[in-house]
């Protein structure tokens, strides 16, 4: 089964005089429980490729089709709903309410989409163990180290059960030893749920690990390989 269809996105943008194609007719397909990686030099269109898969952003032809949805013929609200519950986003800037801990933060999300409270409390303790923060769940973002931090904000992605993790340079603000954990612990929830995740990065040490590497430039898929993902 087809995780994610993409047929001919294109996505302009207007810089000054001209015009700039983010993304220029790309075709992609990925199947429900791989681990891509998109790699490719700053500007090449990856960030823009993941807002179209996660519908945050229009696009000016083509077609998106996100977990049986077709994603440009839903309206905002459809588009909302749909990244409420089928996809889980993970980005460079940990993007947590500082105000709130660990465990409020999951459980925010989860309150969006009409969770009832001991729900709420149940899941979120489970998902928080599952990424390794057991008894940290107290905590605020402040009190966490950036790889926990990132854990929670796994935790978060993960805790509505979405078919689809979508990740923008989640390693970008980690040391080694915690991008390393990450990229573990993204392949367990990959092997345990059949999660499927496609993940925006420079890191070599990320691209060295996944298992089909797409590599795009000025808007284009340029290569599209499967390799053996080291350990
Ligand atoms: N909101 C915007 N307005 C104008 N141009 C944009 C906008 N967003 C992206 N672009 C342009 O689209 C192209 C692709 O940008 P994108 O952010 O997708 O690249 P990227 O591969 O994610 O780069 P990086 O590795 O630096 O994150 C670039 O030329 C960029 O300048
Ligand atoms: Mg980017």
């Amino acid at each position: 089964m087809s995780a994610i269809q993409c047929r001919k996105l294109l996505k302009q943008f207007v810089q000054g005089e001209q015009l700039v194609r983010g993304l220029d007719e790309v075709d992609l397909e990925v199947e429900a429980g791989e681990f891509v990686c998109l790699s490719g030099p700053s500007g090449s269109g990856k960030t823009t490729l993941l807002n179209a898969l996660g519908g945050l952003d229009s696009l000016d032809a083509g077609q998106v089709q996100v977990a049986g949805q077709q994603v440009e013929q839903l309206s905002k609200n459809q588009r909302a709903k749909l990244r409420l519950t089928n996809i889980g986003f993970v980005f460079q800037a940990y993007n947590l309410i500082p105000v709130l801990s660990a465990l409020e933060n999951v459980e925010f999300v989860m309150q969006l989409q009409g969770r009832s409270k001991q729900e709420r409390r149940e899941k979120a303790l489970a998902v928080l163990a599952e990424v390794g923060l057991q008894g940290l769940e107290a905590r605020r973002p402040s009190q966490l180290s950036g790889g926990q931090q990132q854990r929670v904000a796994v935790a978060r992605a993960i805790a509505s059960e979405p078919d689809l993790v979508l990740a923008d340079e989640p390693t970008a603000n980690l040391d080694s030893a915690s991008a390393s954990q990450l990229i573990d612990l993204f392949l367990q929830l990959n092997a345990k749920h059949g999660l499927t995740f496609v993940i925006a990065t420079h890191d070599q040490r990320v691209m060295q690990r996944c298992r089909r590497l797409i590599t795009m430039q000025d808007g284009k898929i340029i290569a599209d390989v499967r390799q053996d993902a080291a350990a």
